[in-house]
């Protein structure tokens, strides 16, 4: 036998037998380490449920816990609607108690949590990474409880708003797709822009120093100051005609939601303050006439029999639900007139 062989097939023998090696050693690094990266996670939810990020991060747990996102698995406006659908765990309450989207993947339809699902969308719905580290703008320090991981999604953060305010299957819920399409979309702005202002704060009880992050209250609709910004009004009168203009400042379809309503309503009232005559009209999500970002509309009323001294006013309010009675709408802006 030509001795070259046998000393190849050696070689070839212990090659291959590191190579397994190798192999094994490998592999039971992936699943030490994929067993790691699980117990990290199992970890997160259990320091989040032992209050553990409450008290490191004070200020940002207040403003999240009096936010719509901790309540939106609580929410009874939410659950009375769930309720009616017989299969809600598929179709509804994978977006009001979801799992971290950073593991089921940002902009993927997220996937229902079997565990508290009462936090509804909590810390870690937004930051916790498939290695137990937490993902989010820079940071200034370091801390033993969990990794920080910078990630530029963060920064301008409409793919993650997307993955619930979103998705094209679900257009009710869809806030992203008129910004998209819209003027607010070409510069800087963000979804973060109008509903997480910038702050200066400590990020954590331990930060070495204040540094810019932004607000985690995410007002929506039941800030009276957020609807006080939504749109304007002008409100221009001629010989019996009254022409209200409106113009959306939202940097979506306004209202947002479809079950809110915009009620534009016109009264006239005698120069004694009595009503003589009011008009409604509903701007919503049934009627088809929700306003883009930045139109400006105009909606003409013939005013009935004016006269000297009559007092023409358009209001703009807001019904939160179908069901909020009318002493609890918002008034969002008016204007008045005075017959000449
Ligand atoms: C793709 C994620 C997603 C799915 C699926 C989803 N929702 Fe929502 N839901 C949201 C988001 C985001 C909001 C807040 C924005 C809005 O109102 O459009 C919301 C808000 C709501 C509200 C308003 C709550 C309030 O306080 O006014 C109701 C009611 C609601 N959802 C019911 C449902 C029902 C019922 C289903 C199933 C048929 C469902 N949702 C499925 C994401 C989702
Ligand atoms: C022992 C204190 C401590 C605990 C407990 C703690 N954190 Fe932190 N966390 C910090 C510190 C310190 C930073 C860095 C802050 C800074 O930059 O000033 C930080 C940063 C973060 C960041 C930003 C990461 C980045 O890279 O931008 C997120 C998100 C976060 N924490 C979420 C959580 C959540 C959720 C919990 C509960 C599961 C939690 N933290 C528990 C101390 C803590
Ligand atoms: C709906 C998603 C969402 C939820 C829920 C959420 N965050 Fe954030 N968080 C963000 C975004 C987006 C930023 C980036 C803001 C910026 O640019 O500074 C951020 C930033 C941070 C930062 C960096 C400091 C700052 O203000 O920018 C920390 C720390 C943090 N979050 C912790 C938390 C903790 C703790 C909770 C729960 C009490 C929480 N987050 C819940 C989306 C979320
Ligand atoms: C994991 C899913 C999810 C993500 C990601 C998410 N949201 Fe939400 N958001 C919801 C749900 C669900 C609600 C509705 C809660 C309710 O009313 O029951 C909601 C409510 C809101 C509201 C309050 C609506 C109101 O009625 O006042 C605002 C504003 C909002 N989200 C903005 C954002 C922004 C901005 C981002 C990105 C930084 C974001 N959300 C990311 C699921 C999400
Ligand atoms: C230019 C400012 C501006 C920007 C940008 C903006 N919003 Fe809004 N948003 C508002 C105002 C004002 C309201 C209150 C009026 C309303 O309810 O639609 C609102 C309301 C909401 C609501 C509550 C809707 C409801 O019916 O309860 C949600 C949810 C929301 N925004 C999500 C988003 C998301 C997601 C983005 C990013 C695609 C975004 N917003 C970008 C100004 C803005």
């Amino acid at each position: 036998m030509n001795l070259k062989i046998i000393h190849w097939s050696i070689i070839g023998v212990v090659g291959f037998g590191l190579f397994v090696a190798v192999l094994v050693m490998l592999t039971g690094n992936l699943t030490l380490r994929a067993e790691n990266d699980g117990l990290r996670v199992t970890e997160m939810f259990q320091g989040f449920q032992d209050g553990k990020c409450k008290s490191c991060h004070p200020a940002i747990w207040r403003e999240w816990e009096g936010s719509m996102h901790a309540k939106a698995w609580v929410d009874e406006i939410y659950q009375a609607a769930a309720r009616q659908v017989a299969d809600r765990e598929t179709k509804c309450d994978q977006c009001h108690a979801p799992q971290p989207i950073l593991i089921t993947g940002v902009g993927e339809m997220p996937k229902l949590r079997d565990k508290q699902r009462e936090a509804g969308v909590s810390c870690l719905v937004c930051h916790l990474d498939a290695h137990g580290a937490m993902n989010g703008p820079p940071a200034s320090a370091e801390t033993y409880f969990h990794a920080n991981v910078t990630n530029s999604i963060y920064t301008e953060p409409t793919t993650l708003c997307g993955t619930c305010h979103g998705q094209q299957s679900v257009p009710e819920h869809d806030q992203v797709s008129s910004f998209l399409n819209s003027k607010f979309a070409d510069g800087s702005t963000s979804c973060a822009t109008c509903h997480m202002p910038v702050v200066k704060r400590l990020q954590s009880t331990t930060s070495h120093e204040s540094i810019k992050g932004r607000k985690h209250t995410w007002r929506g609709s039941r800030s009276v100051a957020q609807l006080k910004r939504a749109a304007t009004l002008q409100l221009e009168y001629t010989d019996g005609k009254a022409d209200v203009k409106l113009r959306s400042k939202t940097g979506h379809i306004l209202p947002g939601g479809t079950l809110r309503t915009i009620v534009l309503e016109m009264t006239l009232f005698a120069s004694d303050g009595t009503e003589r005559q009011r008009q409604q009209i509903s701007i919503s999500a049934e009627n088809e006439n929700r306003l883009l970002p930045d139109e400006n509309r105009t909606y003409a009323f013939d005013i009935a029999s004016p006269t000297t001294g009559n007092t023409i006013k358009a209001r703009l309010i807001y019904q939160l639900t179908p069901k909020t009675p009318e002493s609890a709408w918002i008034l969002m802006a008016e204007k008045t007139h005075i017959v000449p």
